[in-house]
């Protein structure tokens, strides 16, 4: 190629069943635009190629400038800065305004956000109702997923989802009543008189206080424990394009309110390959009991009758930056609480995989779920709660993408194709002529 002849950012397509020649443009991020595939016909009148990708797994379906995974470096940067430098400097609310508004907040604007998350946090009584309706042993996901939902039916005016100031209001609101309504969701479940929320106490200790304050006494949350959930939460807040957060970018597209979107967000996250993974490491590591089944417990791994719960993804093909991250915090709250003793057989399964080839072939390493349930458990958290943990901070993130998505003018209804696979047009056959 000569020095002054630039390559063209474009892509040549030729169909073979045609022997016709396409042109098709490269955009930014190295995609092509799918409808320009439409063009490729072999007839006048067929309707044209479309991508066929179920899972999604090679389908840009958004522009976005929030979150950014490098799945094989392992790496995640919310709006550019790294996981790592905020889990170490920065506090939960700090993040969410980040995530939500573009860039960390002045001491004034971090200020105004605390408060108005703080003077948001009560629910309506008439919430207390609605899980009054549920059986003492309801999970308490479905109970929250229940009344994120109906938390739409008390802000009628959500619904003006291109109102930007009424946005940053069911914003707020959101944040604010997620741990409300866990902790509720909670004391339901163990049949405890609620507590409401306490505006002098921060985000995480207000949390702890609902959940765990007996007798009128005011719940003392240990520094520590306090800090170690802002972390969690801060590793929680955004993951880009994940299952629950295409749901509610796909829900939302409808242009239905944001408590309803969320709430089917929710739903796609409560699944065990998602964030119900965080419960089911528990009940695997519970299962195996003692370091002396794990050979059996791998072996039926390896013959791919199980899953090792808490390990792959679909986008790290390297150790998740998140986990690292929990691991270490691990330690601090076990230096508290006394250590988990099912961290042995977790780190006996770590051991394992990292090292084998079953494992190492297909990148299986421990990611965000793996190591937070010992710590949700060590600090006093029943399993049923662990993805209601997930839930709450990864509000912030469901938010900002619902936000980008509704101001974003290329965005259009979701509403994917198919490729028909059915029987062909035939005529009905009444029941006695069957
Ligand atoms: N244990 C054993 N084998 C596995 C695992 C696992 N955890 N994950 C994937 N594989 C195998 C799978 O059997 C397949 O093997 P083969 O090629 O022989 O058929 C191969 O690895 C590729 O798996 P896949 O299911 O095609 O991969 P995926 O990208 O569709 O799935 C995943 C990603 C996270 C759903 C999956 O790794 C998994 O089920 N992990 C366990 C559940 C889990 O920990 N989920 C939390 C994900 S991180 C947080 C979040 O998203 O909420």
């Amino acid at each position: 190629m000569s020095q002054n002849r630039r390559p063209k950012n474009t892509l040549t397509v030729t169909d073979n069943r045609t022997g016709r020649q396409y042109e098709l443009d490269v955009h930014e991020g190295d995609v092509v635009r799918a409808m320009d595939l439409r063009q490729i016909k072999v007839q006048d009148g067929d309707f044209g190629m479309m991508a066929y990708d179920p899972g999604f797994t090679n389908t840009a379906f958004t522009t976005s400038r929030i979150t950014d995974v490098d799945g094989g470096r392992g790496v995640l940067e919310y709006r550019g800065y790294p996981i790592e430098q905020l889990a170490e400097g920065s506090s939960f609310l700090e993040v969410a305004y980040l995530i939500l508004k573009g860039e960390l907040p002045t001491t004034e604007q971090l200020d105004a956000f605390v408060h108005d998350v703080t003077f948001h946090t009560y629910v309506h009584e008439n919430v207390l109702t609605i899980l009054k309706g549920f059986r003492y042993d309801a999970h308490a996901m479905g109970m929250m997923i229940s009344t994120v939902a109906a938390l739409s039916t008390f802000y009628p005016e959500a619904k003006e989802v291109e109102d930007p100031e009424n946005r940053w209001a069911q914003i707020n609101r959101l944040i604010a009543k997620m741990p409300t309504l866990a902790a509720f969701a909670y004391r339901h479940h163990r049949g405890l008189p609620y507590v409401y929320p306490e505006n002098e106490l921060s985000y995480t200790a207000n949390f702890l206080n609902m959940l765990f304050r007996i007798g009128g006494r005011e719940y003392e949350s240990n520094p520590v424990l306090e800090r170690a959930l802002d972390v969690l939460f801060i590793l929680h807040a955004d993951h880009e394009q994940n299952c629950s957060t295409t749901a509610m970018r796909v829900i939302g597209s409808s242009r239905v309110d944001p408590y309803s979107a969320l709430a089917g967000a929710m739903a796609a996250l409560y699944g065990p390959l998602h964030g119900g993974a965080n419960e089911a490491v528990l009940r695997m590591l519970t299962e195996i009991g003692t370091t002396d089944n794990i050979p059996a417990f791998m072996d039926s791994v390896r013959r791919g009758e199980r899953r090792l719960m808490g390990f792959g993804h679909r986008v790290y093909k390297a150790y998740d930056p998140r986990a690292a991250i929990i691991k270490r915090t691990a330690d601090d709250v076990f230096s508290v609480t006394g250590r988990n003793p099912l961290l042995e057989i977790a780190l006996e399964l770590e051991k394992i995989a990292l090292g084998e080839e079953y494992f190492v072939k297909r990148n299986l390493y421990p990611n965000v779920d793996f190591y937070s349930g010992l710590i949700y458990q060590a600090m006093g958290f029943p399993v049923e709660l662990f993805p209601v943990l997930f839930a709450i901070p990864r509000t912030v993130g469901w938010l900002a993408q619902w936000q980008e998505m509704v101001v974003d003018r290329e965005q259009k209804i979701a509403r994917p194709r198919q490729v028909f696979l059915g029987p062909e047009r035939r005529d009905f056959v009444p029941p006695d002529e069957r």
